[in-house]
């Protein structure tokens, strides 16, 4: 049964990159953000910032000044994808600090205490990136009951928002970037 699911899921998955493709060629690579604006005394969060997408988001506020708060479930990776990145920037002047926290977004529990944590030392929050995100991973469910990905993905992050919302209303100008995918367009 779960073989079916992964292949109905792998041909879903193709089928929507190939209808992305043909209908935005050009959306489907994405293009690298070369701004060159400063970040010193902003304080940025990036969820799952051990890998992927946030690491790299993750090293470049870092090179622009940032103080970088790394909200990753396995504290370890986190504290590694930190090193990894000093080591990258090593030479480098002008970085800002990357502190490493503990966010499990599929328990609401670790969403409150991490919030709760980030609260009690920040003054501000200049940008949330909410960028962690599991995709067709097999099915099971949430510590509170909620199928892994809805949990994870959205309900996880919205909990994290609201609760951070106050500090970031406090820090305008700020920003509150929802990491997403192309493949809503590719929806028959
Ligand atoms: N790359 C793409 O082509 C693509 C396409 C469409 C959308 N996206 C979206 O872009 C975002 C980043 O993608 P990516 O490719 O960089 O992903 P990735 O390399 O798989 O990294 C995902 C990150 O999310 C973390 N994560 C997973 N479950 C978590 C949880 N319960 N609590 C906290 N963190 C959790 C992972 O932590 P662990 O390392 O501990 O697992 C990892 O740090 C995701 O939201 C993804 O859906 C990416």
């Amino acid at each position: 049964m779960s073989l079916i699911r992964m292949i109905i899921g792998a041909i879903t998955m193709v089928r929507t990159y190939v209808s992305v493709l043909l209908r935005f060629p050009t959306k489907m690579f994405s293009v690298k953000c070369t701004s060159p604006n400063r970040l010193d005394k902003k304080t940025a969060i990036v969820t799952g910032s051990n890998t992927g997408i946030g690491k790299h988001t993750a090293k470049d506020f870092f090179e622009r000044g940032a103080r970088v708060i790394m909200a990753c479930r396995n504290p370890q990776l986190a504290e590694k994808a930190a090193e990894d990145i000093k080591e990258l920037c090593k030479g480098k002047s002008n970085l800002g600090e990357l502190v490493a926290v503990k966010l499990d977004l599929s328990s609401l529990k670790s969403v409150r205490e991490c919030a709760k944590q980030i609260l009690a030392k920040e003054k501000r929050i200049d940008l949330l990136i909410n960028n962690a995100g599991v995709m067709m991973c097999p099915y099971s469910k949430t510590e509170d009951g909620f199928e892994m990905q809805m949990g994870t993905n959205h309900l996880g992050h919205f909990l994290f928002t609201m609760l951070l919302l106050p500090t970031i209303c406090n820090s305008i100008p700020a920003r509150i970037v929802n990491v997403s995918s192309l493949a809503h367009e590719g929806t028959w």
